[in-house]
């Protein structure tokens, strides 16, 4: 329940968190049931001596089984058994409730922080990826809602095997997240670029997603919904920052994406991409504890937006927004994150603000 819907139905004493008519500093009153653990934090509830179940019987009747219990019914709707969802209904805090998700390169860099992201919000991860002991840690650490799986993205058995073992396990997939990748050469120029390592690259980031969509489309067609995401790259969204044959896999998971979004929208699956500027993770050669600071600085003074660094966490807010029902009409998107370094013109910055570039 928002502040503004609070004072709506007149109900003062929940606005006690504002000061001067605005919301007090650093105590967000948050929709949902975050929202009232909020507030019972600052005193505003009383409902110690209730719990939970006090608290679920004060909601309703504030509610008068209103827009935000209609909210919580739809959510809870046939996954009463495997949602997180407090009693007293919570809906946005775990943005992924009772959903079942693969996340592909979940043993390392953005794919790890996905994986635990989204286990926070509330979904079941199987995380895949070939560094077996990278992917087994993590997936042990987080506990029973997270089980790893060795697949190599390029070898379709195992994509085959991996859709299959979660259908098997958790009995549906909703979210299929393409996010194993490779760079291969940092740098270079199409001219000394050995076929080789175009295909090397096409296998892993283009074919792997192509595999991951393909077995996911089968068992989500079937569910009549889903979610397919995608690592692209910011590259897709500007010329100059990556190498050609790392572009060329990358445009071809946009281009994927969207063909998708259009084949598989008859059957409610919505297909997007996340497309990172860049990131400090190990999959820059040279990639340390002691370099990464190295990688940010300059990804940070090449970037557009200052101040701010670009985070593993940054890409995975992304992801779990498209894989959420927040989404829900979002479908065929290529959402850049990257600070607006795709849209900004060098050039013109340089004549405008020669000062600070
Ligand atoms: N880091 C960046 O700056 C950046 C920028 C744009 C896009 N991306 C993309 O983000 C995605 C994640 O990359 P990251 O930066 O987290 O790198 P990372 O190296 O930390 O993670 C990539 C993961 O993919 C796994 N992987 C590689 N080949 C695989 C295969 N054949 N099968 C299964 N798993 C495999 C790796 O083992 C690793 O765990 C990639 O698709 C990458 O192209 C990264």
């Amino acid at each position: 329940m928002s502040l503004l819907m609070a004072k709506k139905m007149g109900l003062s004493w929940l606005a006690a968190g504002e000061k001067d008519g605005r919301p007090r500093e650093g105590k967000p009153l948050a929709c949902g049931g975050r929202g009232l653990v909020l507030m019972e934090e600052l005193g505003l509830l009383g409902l110690d001596e209730e719990g939970p179940a006090g608290r679920g019987k004060m909601v309703a009747e504030l509610l008068g089984e209103g827009e935000d219990r209609g909210r919580e019914d739809e959510h809870k709707r046939g996954e009463e058994d495997e949602t997180k969802i407090q009693p007293w209904g919570e809906t946005y805090y775990f943005r992924l409730a009772g959903k079942v998700s693969i996340i592909t390169g979940g043993a390392s860099g953005i794919g790890a922080s996905a994986v635990q992201l989204f286990h926070e919000n509330g979904a079941k991860v199987v995380l895949a990826d070939i560094q077996d002991n990278l992917g087994q840690a993590l997936a042990q650490k987080l506990g029973e809602d997270v089980c790893y799986i060795h697949c190599d993205v390029s070898n379709e058995d195992e994509v085959s095997n991996l859709v299959d073992a979660t259908v098997k396990k958790h009995g549906k997939l909703d979210i299929m997240y393409n996010n194993a990748g490779i760079l291969g050469r940092p740098l270079g120029s199409i001219l000394d670029t050995p076929k080789s390592d175009l295909d090397r690259l096409i296998s892993v980031n283009l074919v792997g997603c192509f595999l991951g969509a393909k077995h996911a489309a089968r068992v989500m067609v079937n569910q009549g919904q889903g979610c397919i995401l995608f690592t692209a790259s910011a590259c897709t969204a500007i010329g100059g920052l990556a190498t050609p044959a790392y572009a060329v896999t990358k445009h071809g998971i946009v281009g994927l994406a969207k063909n998708l979004a259009a084949e598989l929208g008859q059957y409610g699956i919505r297909v997007n991409c996340v497309s990172p500027y860049g990131v400090a993770t190990p999959m820059y050669e040279g990639f340390s504890a002691d370099t990464a600071p190295m990688i940010e600085e300059s990804l940070e003074q090449m970037g557009n937006l200052k101040g701010k660094i670009p985070k593993v966490e940054d890409m995975a807010r992304a992801a779990l927004y498209l894989a959420s029902d927040e989404a829900n009409y979002v479908s065929g998107m290529n959402l850049v994150v990257d600070g607006g370094f795709s849209v900004v013109n060098p050039t013109m910055m340089k004549a405008l603000y020669p000062a600070k570039l």
